[in-house]
């Protein structure tokens, strides 16, 4: 099984990750956790540009792809193909919210992305009221770039919540990280 936990920063993931692969562990089944960026040479180089000045747009949207097809290459497929459960904190969905924000078009990005990485069976799909999500990931009234984060955060929302695949859950996780577990273990076998 392949399952991906997508939604806008502040919304829990890394939370729902970690007990979702621990009830599925004592269910007996192998199973991969990772993220994107990944750990490798161009999810590092993105995480170091949020704190050393973001790239350009397009610089960012291929590096973002570059880390997207070795992270499928050498991680993802292996553990699908071997038979193990693979769970993802973010996935291509996020380059459709987050570089579909910066200018790009997401329905073109989403048709790049398929042709090197696989669909997930399940996308869970974190839903938290804007303010709250902001709260919790610390940017308060009155901070200089709050205005452009908070329109650019709805902007992702708003491209989150028009896919239309069936595979996608939208969860409400304003509940605690328990309730919402079991929100997501009520969609899976
Ligand atoms: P995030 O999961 O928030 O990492 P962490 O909290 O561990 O630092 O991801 C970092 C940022 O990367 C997040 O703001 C969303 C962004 N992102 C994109 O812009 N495009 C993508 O394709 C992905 C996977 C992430």
């Amino acid at each position: 099984m392949f399952i991906v936990f997508e939604g806008i920063d502040g919304t829990g993931k890394s939370t729902q990750v970690t007990l979702l692969a621990e009830a599925l562990r004592t269910a007996g089944q192998e199973i991969i956790c990772s993220k994107e960026p990944s750990d490798g040479p161009h999810g590092t180089r993105l995480r170091n540009s949020a704190e050393n000045g973001r790239l350009s747009p397009q610089e960012e949207l291929d590096l973002f792809h570059l880390d997207r097809r070795e992270h499928v290459e050498t991680l993802i497929k292996p553990a699908l193909s071997r038979g193990a459960t693979v769970i993802l904190d973010r996935y291509f969905f996020s380059t459709m919210a987050y570089q579909g924000v910066r200018g790009f078009d997401p329905l073109e990005i989403r048709t790049l992305n398929e042709k090197f990485a696989p669909l997930p069976d399940h996308v869970f799909l974190l839903e938290l009221d804007l303010d709250l999500a902001l709260e919790r990931i610390g940017v308060r009234d009155g901070q200089a770039n709050q205005f452009e984060q908070r329109e650019a955060l709805q902007e992702c929302h708003k491209i989150f919540t028009s896919l239309p695949d069936p595979f996608i859950h939208r969860i409400n996780a304003e509940k605690t990280p328990e309730e919402v577990h079991q929100e997501i273990l009520k969609h899976l076998p």
